[in-house]
C-alpha cells in the first residue's frame, strides 16, 4: 500500500505525463511513447486511484474517454455516442474465456446451457470515423473525438477511394456507418519514402511518420484535402451509428453479421477475416489463427474484437460506463516497445549496400524477441540521432525488418558528454576494407570491392556465372551457397580451381553433374571482353555499356587504366558510370582478382581501339537560337558536340556561328552587330555532313 503523500505525488506526476502524451498523440499526431508504455502509465494511475479514490479528480486523464477535439475543425455532436471497447489485457487464450464467462453470467445462462454466438473481427489499427449518409449520399464524416463530440473531417474523408460517396443499392433516409480509416503497410512505406526524399530535398515542414496509424490520423485530420488525397488511406466498416428504423425504410438486421453484409452491399470493404464463432473455444481458435496470420496481413492490427452477434442479446447486455458488455478487444503483443541501444554496427548486404543497424538489449516486440533494428541509412540514423545508450522505440510490424522509430526525448535530452558519438558512416567497407562510396543523389553507401568482399561473394559469383556473363551452366543459387558456405570458394578465381573430386563430394551432386560443371568451367574460359567486363559486376555497367567500352578501348588494360575523362568519351558513358568504373579498378583487390582470372586461363580476343570518331568541328563555337524547323535545340546541340564543337549560351566575339531558327531575338541582333556568321538548320546539317 502506498502512503497517501506518495500516492498524491505520484498521481500528480502521472497525470501530467499522461496529459502531455495524450496531447502529442491525439492533437499533434506526433506520439513520443509507444502505446504499450502509455497504457502502463495509464494503468498505474488507475490502480492508484482505485487505492485512493479521493485522487480521482474529474480532470484526471482516467476520466476522459477518448481524444480531444482539434482546433481548426468544426465540431460534430454524435447522434449516437461513439463508444470504446473494453480491452482484455490478458493476451493469452484465457482472455477469450473470461469474456465468454462474463457474457454468460450476465445473460443468466446455466453452465450446460446453449453456447453464445459471436462475430469475430480484427481490431484494425487506425482512426475510428462516423460516416453519415442521408438519402444514400455522404453528407458528413466525423472523427470519434471524445466519443460525444468529434471533428468534421468530411473533406479529407471524401478523398478515401474505398468510402462510397453514394451508397450502392437501396439506401435508407438516414444511416451512419462506422469503421476504421487506416493505411496499408506498403502505402505507409511508400509515403515515408516520399517524405524522406522531400526532407532530403530540403523541405523543412515535412516529417517521417512513426507508424501507419499515426500517418492515417495525420492524413484524416489534414485541413488541406489535396494533401489528404496524396496520402493513400483505406477503410473497413464494422459498426453502426444512427439509422432509420425498418418502418422508416432502414434495413431490418437482427445480428452484427447481417449488418456487416449490409455494409458490404452498400459498397464498403468489410474485414475479410470476419468469422462467426460459438462459445469460448471458437473464440480462442480465432485468436490463435489470426495470431499466425498477423505478420502476413497487409495492414497493422493490434488484436481481435469479439462481439455478441445477436442485437437482441446486445440490448440485454447493455453498457458499463462507456463500454458495451457485449464486446471486447483481445490484444496481441505490442508492435512497438522501448529498449536500450547497446551499439551501432554497419552491415553489408549481398549487393554491397551498407546499412547501419542498432544492436539492442533483447526486447519482445510484435511477438518475437528482437536484438537488431535497422536505421536504414546514414541520413536516417543522423536525423533520428540515435546514440549508444539511448532508449529508443523499436517497431516490428509484419514481416518488415524491425526498425528504430525514434529516441525517447528523455534520452535525447541527456548532456552531450553522456551520450555516444553522432553516427557517421565508415568510408571503408567493414567487411573487406574497400572504399565505401555514396553516389550523388543516392542515400546509400556501397562497398566498391564487389569481387573481393565476403558479404557480396555469393551475389558476385552468381552474376559472374550468369548466362549473359561467363555463362557457366550448372552453377546455380544452391550450389554457390554450398560452395561459399563450405569455404571452397572465396573469390572468383577459386571457381577455376574446383576439381571433379571436390565437386562430386558435395551434397546432392552426382558424378555426371560434377563432370558437366567442370566442363562448363573450362568452356567459360574462352569468352569475350564485353562478357568478362559485364561479369565483373561493376555497379552501373550493364551489358550494353560493357560492349561500348570494349569497342571503344579494344583492350581490358586500356579500360582499367582510363581516366574518368577518357571514359566519358565513350558512347552513353556519363559521369556516374565513369566514376563507378574508376573506383572499381582503383581497388587493388579488384585488380588482383582480374589478374588471377587471367592467370587461370580466361581469355578473349582483344581488338584495336575504335578509330576516334572524327571531330571536324573541334575548336569551333556555336550558339543556337529560335525554333529550328526539324530539330529540338538539345538535339542540335548534341549533334554539334558529337562533332567536336562547343555550344555556348550567348553570342560573343568568340562565337563562330549562330544557328538561327524562327523567332530568333536578341541573339540574332547581337550576332549581326558583331559580324558573326548566321546559318540556318539546313546549313548546319550540311556542315555536319560534309565539314566546313
Ligand atoms: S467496435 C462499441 N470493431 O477500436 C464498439 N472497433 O476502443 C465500438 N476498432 O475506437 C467499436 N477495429 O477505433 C470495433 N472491428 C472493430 C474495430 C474497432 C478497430 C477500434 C476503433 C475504436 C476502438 C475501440
Amino acid at each position: 500500500m502506498t502512503t497517501r503523500e506518495d500516492a498524491t505525488r505520484e498521481a500528480a506526476a502521472l497525470g501530467e505525463q499522461l496529459r502531455r502524451h495524450a496531447h502529442l498523440y491525439y492533437v499533434l499526431d506526433a506520439p513520443e511513447l509507444p502505446d504499450a508504455e502509455y497504457d502502463k502509465l495509464f494503468q498505474r494511475l488507475q490502480a492508484l486511484e482505485a487505492e485512493h479514490p479521493e485522487l480521482r479528480t474529474s480532470d484526471s486523464p482516467t476520466q476522459r474517454v477518448g481524444g480531444k477535439v482539434l482546433e481548426g475543425f468544426a465540431k460534430v455532436r454524435h447522434k449516437v455516442p461513439m463508444l470504446s471497447i473494453r480491452t482484455e489485457t490478458d493476451i493469452t487464450p484465457g482472455g477469450a474465456s473470461a469474456f465468454d464467462a462474463r457474457v454468460r453470467k450476465e445473460l443468466g445462462l446455466a453452465e450446460d446451457g446453449p453456447q453464445v454466438e459471436y462475430v469475430c473481427e480484427l481490431k484494425f489499427d487506425g482512426l475510428a470515423v462516423n460516416l453519415r449518409y442521408e438519402q444514400g449520399v455522404l453528407v458528413q464524416a466525423a472523427t470519434r473525438g471524445d466519443g460525444e463530440i468529434g471533428e468534421d473531417v468530411t473533406q479529407s474523408i471524401r478523398t478515401v477511394q474505398q468510402i462510397p460517396l453514394r451508397l450502392h443499392g437501396h439506401a435508407p433516409p438516414v444511416v451512419e456507418v462506422r469503421g476504421e480509416v487506416y493505411m496499408r503497410r506498403d502505402d505507409f512505406e511508400a509515403l515515408n519514402e516520399r517524405q524522406r526524399e522531400k526532407i532530403a530535398a530540403g523541405q523543412k515542414n515535412e516529417k517521417v511518420f512513426v507508424n501507419p496509424r499515426n500517418a492515417a490520423a495525420g492524413a484524416v485530420r489534414q485541413l488541406d484535402p489535396a494533401i489528404a488525397a496524396s496520402r493513400p488511406l483505406s477503410f473497413f466498416a464494422y459498426g453502426l451509428g444512427e439509422v432509420s428504423s425498418p418502418e422508416q425504410g432502414g434495413p431490418d438486421c437482427a445480428t452484427q453479421f447481417d449488418w456487416l453484409q449490409q455494409f458490404h452491399a452498400w459498397g464498403f470493404p468489410i474485414g475479410t477475416q470476419t468469422q462467426r464463432a460459438r462459445g469460448a473455444i471458437e473464440l480462442i481458435a480465432f485468436h490463435e489463427t489470426i495470431a499466425r496470420q498477423r505478420d502476413a496481413l497487409p495492414y497493422d492490427i493490434d488484436g481481435v474484437v469479439y462481439k455478441v452477434d445477436s442485437l437482441e442479446l446486445q440490448r440485454r447486455l447493455g453498457f458499463v460506463s462507456r463500454e458495451p458488455r457485449w464486446a471486447v478487444a483481445h490484444k496481441y503483443p505490442a508492435q512497438e516497445q522501448l529498449t536500450e541501444v547497446l551499439g551501432i554496427e554497419v552491415q553489408v548486404g549481398r549487393t554491397g549496400k551498407l546499412t547501419p543497424v542498432a544492436k539492442l538489449a533483447p526486447i519482445f516486440v510484435g511477438g518475437v524477441t528482437v536484438t537488431n533494428a535497422t536505421l536504414h541509412n546514414e541520413d536516417e540514423a543522423r536525423r533520428k540521432d540515435v546514440r549508444v545508450g539511448d532508449t529508443v522505440i523499436v517497431r516490428r510490424a509484419g514481416d518488415v525488418i524491425p526498425e528504430v522509430v525514434g529516441v525517447l526525448p528523455e534520452s535525447a535530452a541527456r548532456p552531450a558528454q553522456q551520450r555516444g558519438p553522432v553516427f557517421t558512416m565508415p568510408r571503408k567497407c567493414p567487411v573487406c576494407g574497400s572504399d565505401a562510396l555514396r553516389e550523388e543523389g543516392e542515400v546509400d553507401y556501397r562497398c566498391t570491392g564487389g569481387l573481393f568482399c565476403g558479404a557480396q561473394r555469393k551475389e558476385a559469383i552468381l552474376h559472374f556465372a550468369a548466362r549473359r556473363a561467363l555463362d557457366i551452366e550448372g552453377l546455380g543459387d544452391r550450389l554457390v551457397e554450398q560452395l561459399v558456405d563450405a569455404n571452397l570458394i572465396r573469390t572468383l578465381p577459386d571457381l577455376y580451381k574446383l576439381g571433379f573430386t571436390t565437386l562430386a563430394g558435395l551434397d546432392r551432386m552426382a558424378d555426371k553433374s560434377a563432370k558437366n560443371l567442370v566442363d562448363a568451367l573450362e568452356a567459360s574460359k574462352k569468352t569475350t571482353l564485353p562478357r568478362f567486363l559485364f561479369g565483373l559486376g561493376i555497379r552501373h555497367i550493364g551489358e550494353s555499356t560493357a560492349k561500348d567500352l570494349a569497342k571503344h578501348f579494344g583492350k581490358l588494360d586500356a579500360i582499367m587504366d582510363a581516366t574518368e575523362e577518357q571514359l566519358l568519351e565513350v558512347n552513353d558513358v556519363g559521369p556516374v558510370v565513369a566514376k563507378s568504373l574508376r573506383t572499381f579498378f582503383d581497388q587493388p583487390h579488384n585488380r588482383e582478382v582480374v589478374e588471377q582470372l587471367r592467370a587461370c586461363g580466361l581469355n578473349w580476343e582483344e581488338g584495336e581501339p575504335a578509330t576516334r570518331a572524327p571531330k571536324p568541328l573541334a575548336g569551333k563555337t556555336f550558339v543556337i537560337t529560335g525554333t529550328l524547323p526539324t530539330l529540338s535545340r538539345d538535339e542540335a546541340k548534341d549533334k554539334l558536340e558529337t562533332a567536336g564543337a562547343k555550344v555556348a549560351g550567348s553570342v560573343s566575339k568568340k562565337t563562330d556561328y549562330l544557328v538561327a531558327g524562327a523567332e530568333a531575338g536578341s541573339k540574332l541582333d547581337k550576332a549581326l552587330e558583331l559580324g558573326v556568321a548566321v546559318i540556318d538548320e539546313a546549313r548546319m546539317l550540311e556542315i555536319l555532313e560534309n565539314g566546313l
